[in-house]
């Protein structure tokens, strides 16, 4: 189990991480989730010793890990840019750390066959420079070369944010596969929700180095904890008072609210199905994206956006019909007004 206790970390004057508390479970697959700049980079590297906290302590199975240095904690690292050596083969990559330990060379051969075997890589390739290998092979390797020294914590900082969005997509579902199969305790970096949503066990959201959030997908995208939470996962509409009140009731119309767009379902006016609440909107627009359509729907003072899914959607509305939007207010996020 890994503890963030009240930890913090400032570069001069700058305070990159504040007050952090965390805690992580054995097994885990656990991402630290926010924009850019947020400070995920630097608690990743405080929990791998490369950055020392000016305050609180990192405990790794309940030892106090802060002084300790980087290579006595069993943590493995993979660079957002792989860091792999060019001019060396494959397995020399793999073996690298293996090496500076002074493993025999018989040891290193056959551990680096068994994290080749079980990160994917062909025997085939560990002759082949890196340079010849794809980016979601150069991937691999690198896993494979954090994975050689058997640590007991896997550290990912963005792996996937230098590869195109297919490659990014397939490998998201090999790395999730990877993990379960190795089932070592991993902490990965991403500025991607929707990589965090799909890849991770719970999330941790960051905004300005503070945490906001720490849930499973589900609680952090439908019950996000703040405003910042809200608006960055997902798409949303933010309701205005006209609109809340125009609810009837059931909601505050003085507090910061948001709905999200797959949340608010259309039906022809008049329909005699009956809705938790409902708004009166007539269409503005339509974009059309393959699994689902997004229409803009203007609703009291301001347009809503509602995603309907191909093939769900009993009618195409066209710009001018009026449309009854309807809502379940427990999918209003509100939070009090600032
Ligand atoms: N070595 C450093 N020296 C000074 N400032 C740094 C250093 N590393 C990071 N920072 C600053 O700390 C903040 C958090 O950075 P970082 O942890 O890299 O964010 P993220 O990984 O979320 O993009 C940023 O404002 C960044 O400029
Ligand atoms: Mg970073």
């Amino acid at each position: 189990m890994i503890r963030f206790d009240d930890v913090e970390v400032t570069f001069g004057e700058h305070r990159a991480v504040s007050h952090l508390n965390l805690e992580i479970q054995e097994g885990e697959f656990f991402t630290l989730l926010g924009p850019s700049g947020c400070g995920k980079t630097t608690a990743l590297r405080a929990l791998a010793g490369f950055v020392e906290p000016t305050g609180g302590r990192i405990l790794i199975d309940g030892r106090d890990v802060t002084r300790v240095p980087s290579e006595k904690r069993g943590v493995g690292m993979v660079f957002q840019n792989y860091a792999l050596f060019p001019s060396m083969n494959v397995r020399d990559n793999i073996a690298f750390g293996l090496s500076v330990q002074k493993v025999s060379k018989a040891d290193q051969r056959r551990r680096v066959n068994e994290v080749a075997d079980r990160t994917g890589l062909a025997s085939s390739q560990l002759d082949k420079n890196v340079a010849e290998l794809s980016g979601g092979q150069q991937q691999r390797v690198a896993i494979a070369r954090a994975l050689a020294l058997t640590p007991s914590i896997l550290l990912l900082d963005e792996p996937l944010s230098n590869l195109d969005a297919k490659l990014r997509v397939q490998l998201r579902e090999q790395l999730k596969e990877l993990q379960h199969e190795v089932g070592v305790t991993t902490v990965y970096v991403t500025h991607d929700q929707e990589e965090a949503l799909t890849l991770s066990d719970r999330i941790a959201v960051l905004d300005a180095g503070t945490l906001q959030q720490v849930g499973t997908p589900e609680e952090i995208y439908d019950r996000s904890a703040t405003p910042f939470v809200c608006r960055f996962i997902g798409e949303n509409n933010r309701l205005t008072p006209a609109q809340l009140v125009s609810l009837g009731g059931a909601l505050d119309a003085t507090s910061e609210s948001y709905v999200r767009p797959e949340k608010l379902h259309l039906a022809p006016v008049g329909d005699t199905t009956s809705a938790p609440a409902s708004f009166e909107g007539s269409i503005v627009d339509r974009t059309y994206h393959g699994s689902h359509s997004v229409y803009t729907v203007a609703v009291e003072d301001a347009a809503l956006r509602v995603s309907v899914p191909a093939g769900a959607a009993a009618h195409q509305w066209s710009p001018g019909d009026a449309v009854r939007v309807d809502v379940d207010p427990r999918w209003v996020l509100q939070y009090p007004a600032a």
